[in-house]
């Protein structure tokens, strides 16, 4: 299976893709998780990554579809992959048609996570991140069994640092400038699932089964 998920920022892309990965087997390709891997071990990748991420916006297109075409030569992605965070522009979702289209691939689906700007911006500056492992949980709709640490790998959490509100919003600008025309872009290929984000989190997994089959693949 070859996915794509895709919303604006703190729409629950990451909580559901975690679940998809898990079901399905399929490798969760995140390019934020990527940059951020980068960033804690201060690659020169990770430290130009952070200069656009901590002002809430896009890293260049060049940087990004470099590390999403390497990244699908992988092993793993040789039976199918889940894209979360890519493509975020146009450009990007043209770059990944050719890369596809080069490996005889094509999409099966790209699941659309719709939600409210004030759902997101209480979900993106209410989540807590762990240091360790990268698990992600909310301050009200998603605890950890422990304040402040991590149910997995009793790791610390903490908050994001592009997770402040001011950035959030500036995320959120972004998203609707030069992301959301992509919905246009796979609607028009018929590759588009909407999926009513708003809702809690076994409500939206509900959906996305729905879309996905309720069968592993
Ligand atoms: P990235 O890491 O991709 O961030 P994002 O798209 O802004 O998405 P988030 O991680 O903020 O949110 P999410 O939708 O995954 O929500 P989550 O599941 O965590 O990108 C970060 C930055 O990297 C970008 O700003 C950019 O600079 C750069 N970048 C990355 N990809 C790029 C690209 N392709 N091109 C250029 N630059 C790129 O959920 C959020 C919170 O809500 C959590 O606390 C969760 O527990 C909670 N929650 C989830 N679902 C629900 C629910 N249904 N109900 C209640 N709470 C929920």
């Amino acid at each position: 299976m070859r996915l794509v998920i895709m919303g604006p920022p703190g729409a629950g892309k990451g909580t559901q893709a975690a679940m998809i990965a898990e079901k399905y087997f399929v490798p969760h390709v995140s390019t934020g998780d990527i940059f951020r891997k980068n960033l804690k071990e201060g690659t020169p990748l990770g430290l130009k990554a952070k200069e656009y991420m901590n002002k809430g916006l896009l890293v260049p297109d060049e940087i990004v579809v470099e590390i999403v075409r390497d990244r699908l030569v992988e092993g793993d992605c040789k039976k199918g992959f889940l894209l979360d965070g890519f493509p975020r522009t146009v450009a990007q979702a043209s770059a990944l048609d050719e890369v596809l289209q080069k490996m005889d691939m094509k999409l099966d689906h790209v699941l659309n996570i719709d939600v409210r700007k004030e759902t997101l911006i209480e979900r993106a500056v209410g989540r807590r991140v762990c240091t360790v492992c990268g698990a992600t949980y909310h301050v009200k709709y998603n605890c950890p069994s422990r304040v402040g640490i991590c149910d997995v790998c009793d790791g610390k959490l903490i908050q994001r640092e592009d997770d402040r509100e001011e950035t959030v919003v500036k995320r959120i600008e972004v998203y609707l400038e030069q992301t959301q025309p992509l919905i246009k872009y796979y609607s028009d290929k018929g590759l588009l699932a909407d999926i009513d984000g708003q809702k809690e989190i076994e409500e939206v997994w509900e959906q996305i089964t729905g879309v996905l089959g309720r069968d592993n693949k």
